[in-house]
């Protein structure tokens, strides 16, 4: 029961991840090509949902270590370690760069000063989502490849 409950929410946090990371970048480009009232509450948009995706990200890594526990780690083939490796390494950019680089974004727009600066962190963001949706679909075919 606890195993099936783990695997139901393991696949479904990955899924709303998936999607909603993908479009994340280029709402934040179309937030802020908007005139400074409407990249405002754009903007504040794509922070808060990154929060859910955030939460979804700490449930898939959560709900991975449960089911790696329950089978014992040392049982597990090496394809698991590997993933937890990589997992870790997305979610931690998620957290530590992509969030804080949405987070000052908003800042910016909320203020009155200069927008020039949002335009290098919305490519930082671009593109380190890139490599964190590269690094997710490795671990999804360590996830589902029986060698
Ligand atoms: C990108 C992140 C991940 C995705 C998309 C993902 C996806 C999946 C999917 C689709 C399954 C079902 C496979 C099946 O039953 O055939 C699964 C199972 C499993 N996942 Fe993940 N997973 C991810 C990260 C992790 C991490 C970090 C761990 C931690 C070690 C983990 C551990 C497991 C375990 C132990 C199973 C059960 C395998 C089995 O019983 O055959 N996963 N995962």
């Amino acid at each position: 029961m606890l195993n099936q409950v783990l695997l139901i929410v393991h696949v479904m946090a990955a899924m709303l991840w998936f999607g909603g990371a993908a479009f994340a970048p280029r709402q934040l480009r179309e937030a802020l090509a908007m005139p400074r009232e409407q990249a405002r509450v754009l903007t504040a948009g794509v922070l808060s949902r990154g929060g859910v995706l955030g939460i979804s990200a700490t449930l898939v890594l959560l709900t991975g270590v449960g089911l790696a526990l329950i089978r014992g780690f040392g049982n597990l083939h090496p394809r698991f370690h590997t993933a937890l490796l990589l997992t870790l390494i997305w979610w931690a950019l998620g957290l530590f760069v992509v969030r804080p680089a949405v987070k000052k974004i908003v800042d910016i727009v909320a203020g009155d000063g200069d927008l020039a600066p949002t335009q290098a962190l919305a490519k930082r963001v671009g593109m380190m989502s890139g490599i964190m949706h590269a690094l997710f679909t490795v671990t999804v075919v360590l996830m589902l490849w029986r060698l």
